[in-house]
């Protein structure tokens, strides 16, 4: 009876641990590590300087959304095809419009622009509506500006 409740409480943890999503979120070694959130972190959310909190989760998913369609051509904030144009603070801070807020961000995965914002490019990879909804984006932003601000060597050459 005894280990049949044990086998029980096992099974619980086994199963509810890791897909509980604050749990894994707050035990993801990137995002503690590396980017040292662990509990919700303000983002400036325009250029006006208005922000918006984004939860541990969030920025997991962003993460995941990064790792699932991004990475190929930006792993560690670089831009592999393009090295002058990575995602380094400092670039999205020098584009036109600037890209280091969310809305900018966001209206850029929409409409991929080239680095002065004067006409489309067809570099990157533009993500629709119909392939991620304004949350599943706003998480991908989210982690992009974090890991921009925080993640040492993103961007550069020494990651
Ligand atoms: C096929 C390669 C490729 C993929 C996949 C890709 N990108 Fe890009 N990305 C580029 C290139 C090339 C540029 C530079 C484009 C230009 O300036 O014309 C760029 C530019 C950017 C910029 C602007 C950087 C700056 O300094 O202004 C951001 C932000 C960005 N990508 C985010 C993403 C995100 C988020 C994803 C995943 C949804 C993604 N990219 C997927 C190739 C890619």
């Amino acid at each position: 009876m005894l280990r049949c409740l044990l086998c029980l409480v096992a099974a619980v943890l086994i199963i509810v641990l890791p897909t509980n999503p604050a749990i894994a979120a707050t035990n993801d070694r990137y995002l503690v590590r590396f980017l040292h959130v662990t509990e919700p972190i303000d983002l400036q959310l325009d250029e006006k300087g208005e922000t918006r909190s984004y939860s541990p989760e969030s920025l997991l998913r962003g993460k995941e959304l990064f790792e699932a369609s991004c990475l190929n051509c930006h792993v560690g904030g670089a831009t592999l095809p393009d090295p002058q144009v990575s995602l380094a603070l400092k670039k999205l801070q020098g584009a036109n419009p600037p890209r280091d807020n969310i809305n900018n961000l966001v209206a850029f995965m929409r409409q991929p622009m080239v680095y002065d914002g004067s006409t489309e490019t067809f570099w990157c990879r533009q993500v629709p509506e119909s392939w991620m909804t304004q949350d599943q984006i706003e998480s991908l932003a989210a982690f992009v500006l974090t890991a921009a601000q925080r993640a040492p060597g993103w961007g550069t050459d020494e990651f």
